[in-house]
Protein backbone atom coordinates (compact mmCIF):
# COMPACT_ATOMS: atom_id res chain seq x y z
CA UNK A 1 0.00 0.00 0.00
CA UNK A 2 1.52 3.41 -0.72
CA UNK A 3 1.06 6.57 1.82
CA UNK A 4 -1.45 7.93 -1.44
CA UNK A 5 -4.10 5.81 -0.23
CA UNK A 6 -4.62 7.31 3.26
CA UNK A 7 -7.63 9.07 3.72
CA UNK A 8 -8.54 11.93 6.78
CA UNK A 9 -7.92 11.00 10.04
CA UNK A 10 -11.34 10.01 11.78
CA UNK A 11 -11.80 10.78 15.59
CA UNK A 12 -13.65 7.73 17.04
CA UNK A 13 -14.56 9.79 20.03
CA UNK A 14 -12.90 8.62 24.09
CA UNK A 15 -10.93 5.74 24.16
CA UNK A 16 -13.00 5.04 27.22
CA UNK A 17 -16.48 3.70 25.65
CA UNK A 18 -14.60 1.24 23.75
CA UNK A 19 -14.52 -2.36 25.92
CA UNK A 20 -11.42 -3.69 26.43
CA UNK A 21 -11.02 -7.52 24.69
CA UNK A 22 -14.39 -5.96 21.76
CA UNK A 23 -14.30 -4.99 18.71
CA UNK A 24 -16.41 -2.28 16.76
CA UNK A 25 -17.39 -1.88 13.00
CA UNK A 26 -16.35 1.98 11.44
CA UNK A 27 -18.49 1.79 8.41
CA UNK A 28 -17.10 2.30 4.84
CA UNK A 29 -19.73 5.33 4.60
CA UNK A 30 -18.44 6.85 7.18
CA UNK A 31 -14.96 6.92 6.70
CA UNK A 32 -13.96 6.61 2.80
CA UNK A 33 -11.84 3.37 2.54
CA UNK A 34 -12.94 0.51 0.92
CA UNK A 35 -14.15 -1.63 3.16
CA UNK A 36 -15.59 -1.29 6.60
CA UNK A 37 -13.06 -1.32 9.50
CA UNK A 38 -12.99 -3.47 12.54
CA UNK A 39 -11.40 -1.51 15.53
CA UNK A 40 -10.51 -3.65 18.34
CA UNK A 41 -9.57 -2.86 21.94
CA UNK A 42 -6.84 -5.27 22.87
CA UNK A 43 -6.29 -7.97 26.30
CA UNK A 44 -3.16 -5.82 26.10
CA UNK A 45 -4.78 -2.35 26.10
CA UNK A 46 -3.61 -1.32 22.49
CA UNK A 47 -5.88 -0.27 20.14
CA UNK A 48 -5.93 -1.89 16.63
CA UNK A 49 -7.85 -1.84 13.14
CA UNK A 50 -8.17 -4.37 10.42
CA UNK A 51 -10.14 -4.58 7.50
CA UNK A 52 -13.44 -5.86 8.11
CA UNK A 53 -14.02 -8.58 5.53
CA UNK A 54 -12.30 -11.49 5.94
CA UNK A 55 -9.72 -12.63 3.37
CA UNK A 56 -11.22 -16.07 2.93
CA UNK A 57 -15.17 -15.23 2.39
CA UNK A 58 -16.91 -12.59 2.74
CA UNK A 59 -17.69 -12.59 6.29
CA UNK A 60 -17.36 -9.28 8.39
CA UNK A 61 -14.63 -9.93 11.39
CA UNK A 62 -16.08 -7.70 13.53
CA UNK A 63 -18.92 -9.89 14.16
CA UNK A 64 -15.74 -11.89 15.43
CA UNK A 65 -13.67 -12.71 18.86
CA UNK A 66 -10.56 -10.98 20.27
CA UNK A 67 -8.18 -13.84 21.05
CA UNK A 68 -5.29 -12.19 22.91
CA UNK A 69 -3.26 -10.38 20.08
CA UNK A 70 -5.79 -11.91 17.36
CA UNK A 71 -8.99 -11.34 15.67
CA UNK A 72 -10.74 -14.80 14.98
CA UNK A 73 -13.34 -14.92 11.87
CA UNK A 74 -16.78 -15.85 13.34
CA UNK A 75 -17.39 -18.12 10.58
CA UNK A 76 -14.52 -20.47 10.20
CA UNK A 77 -11.75 -19.34 12.84
CA UNK A 78 -9.17 -18.16 10.75
CA UNK A 79 -7.52 -16.08 13.81
CA UNK A 80 -6.02 -12.81 12.44
CA UNK A 81 -2.94 -11.04 14.16
CA UNK A 82 -3.79 -7.52 14.94
CA UNK A 83 -0.69 -6.32 14.14
CA UNK A 84 0.43 -7.55 10.87
CA UNK A 85 -3.21 -8.84 9.64
CA UNK A 86 -1.86 -12.12 8.54
CA UNK A 87 -3.80 -15.21 9.30
CA UNK A 88 -1.76 -17.80 11.73
CA UNK A 89 -4.37 -19.98 11.32
CA UNK A 90 -6.23 -22.07 8.16
CA UNK A 91 -8.38 -21.53 6.45
CA UNK A 92 -7.79 -17.84 5.55
CA UNK A 93 -4.15 -17.76 3.35
CA UNK A 94 -4.11 -13.76 2.79
CA UNK A 95 -3.40 -11.06 5.36
CA UNK A 96 -6.03 -8.67 5.74
CA UNK A 97 -5.14 -4.59 5.42
CA UNK A 98 -4.23 -2.87 9.04
CA UNK A 99 -5.04 0.31 9.92
CA UNK A 100 -3.10 3.09 12.36
CA UNK A 101 -5.05 4.23 15.24
CA UNK A 102 -3.51 6.67 17.90
CA UNK A 103 -4.64 8.88 20.57
CA UNK A 104 -5.22 12.53 20.91
CA UNK A 105 -5.46 13.29 24.55
CA UNK A 106 -8.33 10.71 25.35
CA UNK A 107 -9.94 10.45 22.27
CA UNK A 108 -9.08 7.55 19.92
CA UNK A 109 -8.01 8.93 16.38
CA UNK A 110 -8.42 5.90 12.95
CA UNK A 111 -6.24 6.65 10.01
CA UNK A 112 -7.95 4.72 7.55
CA UNK A 113 -5.36 3.62 4.65
CA UNK A 114 -2.37 4.26 6.63
CA UNK A 115 -1.11 0.54 7.85
CA UNK A 116 0.43 0.38 11.58
CA UNK A 117 3.75 1.33 11.60
CA UNK A 118 4.84 -1.86 12.99
CA UNK A 119 4.16 -4.00 9.87
CA UNK A 120 1.36 -4.46 7.24
CA UNK A 121 2.07 -7.33 5.25
CA UNK A 122 -1.39 -7.02 3.12
CA UNK A 123 -0.71 -6.21 -0.78
S1 LIG B 1 -14.81 -16.74 6.19
FE1 LIG B 1 -13.24 -16.16 7.58
S2 LIG B 1 -12.08 -17.98 7.84
FE2 LIG B 1 -13.61 -18.53 6.39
Amino acid sequence: MSTSDALPPIDLGPAAQYPEGEVFRVSADDSGWNDDIAVVHAEDGGFYALDDTCSHEAVSLSDGYVEEDTLECPMHASAFCLRTGVPETLPALRPVKTHRVTMDGDRLVLHPGTPRPDGDSAP
